[in-house]
């Protein structure tokens, strides 16, 4: 008994959370679907910056704090085995034959994404917007590297 709890011990020490999915295809439309969520917030928050639509400050934060989170999801199901390829995942191969430069990306991703969430929430709209525009620039630089057409 004792062991059992210091392996378990050792396990979150580590970081090594049991992984939720049961097979490939749960991964993969996993982190689709976070990057989905994803997309259709920052459509909406696009939208209030370019004025297609009225600017809501609480509204976009409220989007960014999403995000945010949002933006800690798809690693796990980047890390599962056998999701790497496949007939229904646009990921490159590139994402495992490079996964530091890949992990790099996604974390300043995540750091972006946390510090639009922050600056949102102080209200300042110009600082807001700049936010943005640097969070922004994340979607295309993966992609480019790491994501099919
Ligand atoms: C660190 C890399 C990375 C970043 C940053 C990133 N993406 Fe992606 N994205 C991917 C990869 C890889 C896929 C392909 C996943 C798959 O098909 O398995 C993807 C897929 C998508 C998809 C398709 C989801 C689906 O339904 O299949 C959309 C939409 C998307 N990303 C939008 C965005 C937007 C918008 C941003 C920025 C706000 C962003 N992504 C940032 C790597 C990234």
């Amino acid at each position: 008994m004792k062991k059992v709890i210091v392996i378990a011990g050792m396990l979150f020490a580590a970081g090594a959370i049991a992984s939720p999915f049961e097979k490939p295809s749960e991964a993969i439309e996993y982190r689709q679907a976070a990057f989905s969520m994803i997309a259709t917030n920052f459509g909406d928050m696009a939208n209030m910056v370019k004025g297609r639509k009225d600017w809501d400050q609480a509204q976009f934060s409220q989007r960014a704090q999403f995000i945010a989170q949002l933006a800690q999801m798809p690693e796990e199901a980047f890390q599962f085995k056998g999701a790497e390829a496949g007939d229904t995942t646009k990921a490159k191969p590139a994402i495992w034959s490079d996964w530091s430069g890949f992990n790099a990306k996604l974390t300043q991703f995540q750091t972006d994404m946390n510090q639009l969430a922050k600056v949102s929430l102080e209200g300042d709209e110009r600082a807001t917007k700049k936010a943005f525009g640097v969070a922004a620039k994340n979607c295309k630089s993966c992609h480019s590297d790491y994501k099919y057409k």
